[in-house]
């Protein structure tokens, strides 16, 4: 299971880095305006940064919403670092996009995912990732982690090679259930990653076993 970092906050992004489990990095306009980062110029700067910060994948998404302007700055996002992945929203200029970009070998992420038809058309479209965002649907009582289920049937049935990258991650069991599910991928915040790491018995025993050196040394 890949393990890709939800924000453009360049610190966050290192820390994950330098444990040596981060497999890429994913982006969106939202993430970019947390950060302070605004005016095509910066932003594209900003993909630079990130790209040089980590060895994976990079989602970069695009504004446009028309084939046109999707393949336009698409073509841009990718001409910057070979790392890029183009982020393509889930709408039928997007699918067209994700098609474009497939057929030239582009990688794609297709986001704003919340159904299993829309799963099932991006990987028809060929995209690299497919994005369900479980979060969201959490959010308004719908199990995202269903969604999840559903789309690995799909793919497996059709040996479809989208991967499925879990998204809007909110926290650590939502690492774990994805992991379980078989989710290829999953973006979350440091924290659902960091979170990973605890055990209260991690901590008593480690306690306790440097306290029983101290005594014989
Ligand atoms: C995915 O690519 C999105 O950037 C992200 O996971 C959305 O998460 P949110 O629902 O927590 O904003």
């Amino acid at each position: 299971m890949k393990f890709f970092i939800d924000t453009a906050n360049l610190e966050q992004i290192k820390e994950a880095e330098d444990m040596g489990i981060l497999d890429g990095v994913t982006t969106n306009p939202s993430l970019m305006a947390k950060e302070g980062i605004t005016g095509t110029d910066n932003i594209l700067k900003h993909y630079v940064k990130i790209c040089n910060l980590v060895e994976g994948d990079v989602s970069a998404e695009v504004i446009a919403t028309d084939f046109e302007g999707m393949v336009r700055e698409g073509e841009a996002l990718a001409d910057l670092h070979d790392q890029i992945v183009v982020k393509l929203p889930m709408i039928k200029d997007g699918i067209k996009a994700c098609k474009y970009f497939s057929d030239k070998g582009i990688k794609t992420n297709v986001t704003l995912v919340f159904s299993a038809g829309q799963a099932l058309l991006a990987a028809k479209a060929g995209a690299t990732y497919v994005s369900p965002f479980i979060g969201r649907l959490d959010d308004i009582s719908t199990d995202g982690l269903n969604l999840i289920a559903e789309i690995r049937q799909i793919y497996d049935n059709y040996a479809f090679e989208t991967q499925i990258l879990a998204a809007s991650v909110r926290h650590t069991m939502h690492v774990i259930d994805c992991a379980k599910l078989g989710a290829d991928v999953m973006t979350g915040p440091l924290s659902s990653i960091e979170g990973l790491l605890k055990h209260p018995l991690t901590d008593i025993g480690l306690a306790k076993f440097l306290e029983d050196y101290k005594k014989g040394n």
